[in-house]
């Protein structure tokens, strides 16, 4: 029985700041973040967002066609949750007035908890196929003010519906897995940033890479030639490339030149290099990309990286389906990308510098361009949100689905204009 991949959709915020913006104030040459890091922009979240509303954006697009009764579980993946012990899942089932049958969870180990989250996924529809699962993976990437790790921040979120109809991605059951205990990369709970030991992360991420190739070869005999393109976790797009030029190198593979090794990953690469580090979203922005490109990718055996700091790593694979072009959201996502609104440098240490009252009081969030959700404000250290009308009327079916959610929230609120 094939399951996977039956719908994907992401999210990223309104607002971007062009790395050469960063360079300039930085006194930084910005071909080092181009060229060296192959980044240009990276997605800034405002203030009224956080990991729920972005992964409720994410998941109300990927769940157009979707009947929301035929959804057992509702995982969310994320290394920026908003609570220690309500899952960020239930929020979601919330504003998406999905059923009360539902199962909610949260999941964690770093930027691989959206990939742990798609192989449990797929296990459970395999063993109940007529159940699909809703897995968000939402996350802001927040490294020290002026830091090395600076340009690789950004934040979004992505979503997938996966059953036992995968209309995009037939995922297989085989992979290779590898965990070891180092630090590269952590973000005590007290901390709002994360530290990194930068160098030693991509040293990490690399020897990951090749544990899990070895493993999964032992598991399925696969070789390199199996695939024709690759996925990789973009904690910024140079990194994708290292990994694969290590990898085919490691594989001691025959036959390709460097330009066609590129090749297999450039259009897994093209949305990244817009939004920035998604942590557990990463790869999956990545997987859209390569699916939303131009290639014709019909039967087509994708590998695809999972990298979780800390450190878990996860290499598995994937064919695309016949027809899977026609349950793609292309057009939404280049949009969405293409209409966000640029920062300058105060505006984004503005934002940058936001926090959440935690006094307990009632405090409203300054308005600023959201998605379809909004985070309202905060009240006795309960976090309100609420659906934003005028995103809802883009779309028939979103706006049936969240008028009935609307009914039953009373601080619904207007879209408005920010004022910066
Ligand atoms: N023109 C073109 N390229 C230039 C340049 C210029 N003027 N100046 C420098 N470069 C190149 C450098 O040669 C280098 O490329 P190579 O690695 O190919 O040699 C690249 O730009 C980066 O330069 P540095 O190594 O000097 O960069 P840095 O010290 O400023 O830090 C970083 C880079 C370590 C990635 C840092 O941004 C960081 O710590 N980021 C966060 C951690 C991270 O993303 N780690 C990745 C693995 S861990 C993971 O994947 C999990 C996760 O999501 C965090």
């Amino acid at each position: 029985m094939k399951a996977g991949i039956e719908a994907i959709s992401f999210y990223v915020p309104k607002y971007y700041l062009d790395l050469k913006t960063l360079a300039a104030e930085r006194g930084i040459d910005h071909a080092k973040y181009y060229n060296g890091l192959g980044q240009e922009k990276m997605a800034i979240v405002p203030p009224d967002e956080d990991v729920v509303t972005m992964g409720a954006s994410a998941a109300l697009r990927a769940m157009e066609k979707v009947n929301p009764a035929s959804i057992d579980t509702v995982l969310f993946a994320t290394e920026s949750g908003i609570d220690q012990s309500k899952s960020a899942a239930v929020y979601v089932h919330g504003l998406l007035d999905l059923p009360s049958h539902c199962k909610c969870v949260e999941l964690k180990q770093a930027c691989c908890s959206g990939t742990a989250g798609l192989l449990m996924a797929l296990a459970m529809v395999r063993q109940q196929p007529a159940k699909k699962v809703l897995l968000v993976a939402s996350d802001i990437a927040r490294y020290g003010f002026g830091t090395a790790g600076e340009p690789t921040q950004g934040g979004g979120a992505v979503a997938m519906v996966l059953s036992t109809e995968p209309h995009l991605m037939a995922i297989d059951p085989q992979n290779g897995s590898y965990s070891d205990d180092v630090m590269d990369f952590w973000r005590p709970n007290y901390m709002e940033e994360a530290l990194v030991d930068g160098k030693y992360s991509i040293k990490v991420y690399v020897k990951a890479l090749t544990e899990c190739w070895n493993q999964y070869v032992r598991e399925t005999g696969h070789d390199f030639d199996y695939f024709d393109w690759f996925c990789y976790h973009l904690p910024f797009t140079r990194m994708g490339e290292k990994a694969h030029m290590h990898l085919a190198k490691y594989a001691d593979v025959h036959g390709y030149t460097k330009a066609q090794l590129m090749e297999q990953i450039a259009a897994s690469l093209r949305y990244n290099r817009q939004t920035g580090n998604l942590y557990t979203a990463s790869l999956y922005v990545g997987l859209t990309s390569l699916l939303e490109s131009p290639a014709e990718l019909a039967g087509s055996r994708l590998g695809l990286f999972s990298y979780g700091s800390g450190c878990v790593g996860m290499f598995f694979g994937g064919q695309v389906m016949e027809n899977y072009q026609a349950h793609l959201k292309t057009s939404d996502h280049q949009h969405m990308l293409q209409d966000r609104i640029e920062l300058d440098y105060p505006t984004y240490r503005k934002m940058y510098g936001y926090r959440l009252p935690q006094d307990g009081q009632q405090h409203d969030t300054p308005v600023y361009h959201t998605g379809p959700f909004r985070l309202a404000g905060i009240n006795e250290h309960k976090r309100i949100y609420t659906a934003v009308q005028a995103e809802i009327e883009a779309d028939t079916d979103a706006k049936n689905q969240c008028i009935r959610s609307e009914q039953h929230r009373p601080e619904n609120t207007k879209h408005m204009v920010s004022v910066a």
